[in-house]
C-alpha cells in the first residue's frame, strides 16, 4: 500500500483497488436487480459524485442521472437532524425507478429526509445505495439496500468525503489524524 499522499491522514482504511473492486461487485449486483429496467441514480451533492460516476459507468442496464444538494443545520438545542434541499432534481421521478446514491449514512436523519420528499413524487420504485455505512451512529432507522462499506465510528474522506471541502479527491477512504 501507498503511503498516504497527505500529512494529515492517519491511516487508509479502503484503497483505490479495494474501492473499484467493492463497486463491481455492487454494480453486478444493481445490474441484475434491474434487469429490464431504466435505473434513475440521484446523487446527493457533492459528497456522492466519486462514488455514482464509478458506479454508473459499471452498471449495465440504462441508467439515467440527475443531483440534488441539501443542507442540513443543526437546531437551536445544538442537536443535528434539519435538512432541506437547497438545489432540487432537474427531473420529475414521476414512474421511474430510482436509486438514490450517498457517500455516507451516519445518524440517518439526511436520508430520512430525503427518502420522505422523494416518495412524495411518485417514483415506480425508491431504493437507496450508500458508499459508506457507519452503523454504529444511527439514530434513525433507515433502510440501505446496498452499501459498499461499513466504517468505524471515525471522521473519514477521500473518494468524495471531505472535512472543510477537502479531500474530496483523494482516490482512496482515510482516517484523519484528530
Ligand atoms: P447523517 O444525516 O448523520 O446520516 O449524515 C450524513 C452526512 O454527514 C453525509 O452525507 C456526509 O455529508 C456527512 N458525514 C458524516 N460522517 C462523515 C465523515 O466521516 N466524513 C465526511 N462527511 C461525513
Ligand atoms: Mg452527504
Amino acid at each position: 500500500m501507498n503511503p498516504p499522499a497527505t500529512p494529515n491522514v492517519e491511516k487508509i482504511l479502503f484503497t483505490e483497488e479495494q474501492i473499484a473492486a467493492r463497486i463491481g461487485e455492487l454494480a453486478a449486483k444493481i445490474s441484475r436487480d434491474y434487469q429490464g429496467k431504466t435505473i434513475k441514480l440521484i446523487g446527493v451533492l457533492k459528497g456522492s459524485i466519486f462514488f455514482l460516476t464509478e458506479l454508473a459507468r459499471r452498471i449495465d442496464v440504462p441508467v439515467k442521472i440527475d443531483f440534488l444538494g441539501i443542507s442540513s443545520f443543526s437546531n437551536k438545542s445544538g442537536a443535528p437532524g434539519v435538512v432541506r434541499i437547497a438545489k432540487d432534481l432537474d427531473e420529475s421521478i414521476e414512474g421511474e425507478d430510482v436509486l438514490l446514491v450517498e457517500d455516507i449514512v451516519d445518524t440517518g436523519f439526511t436520508l430520512r429526509y430525503l427518502l420522505q420528499t422523494l416518495a412524495g413524487r411518485a417514483p415506480n420504485s425508491l431504493a437507496v445505495c450508500a458508499f459508506l455505512d457507519r452503523n454504529s451512529r444511527r439514530i434513525v432507522q433507515v433502510r440501505l439496500d446496498y452499501t459498499c462499506f461499513e466504517i468505524p465510528d471515525r471522521f473519514v474522506v477521500g473518494f468524495g468525503l471531505d472535512h472543510n471541502q477537502l479531500y474530496r479527491n483523494l482516490g482512496y477512504v482515510a482516517v484523519l489524524k484528530p
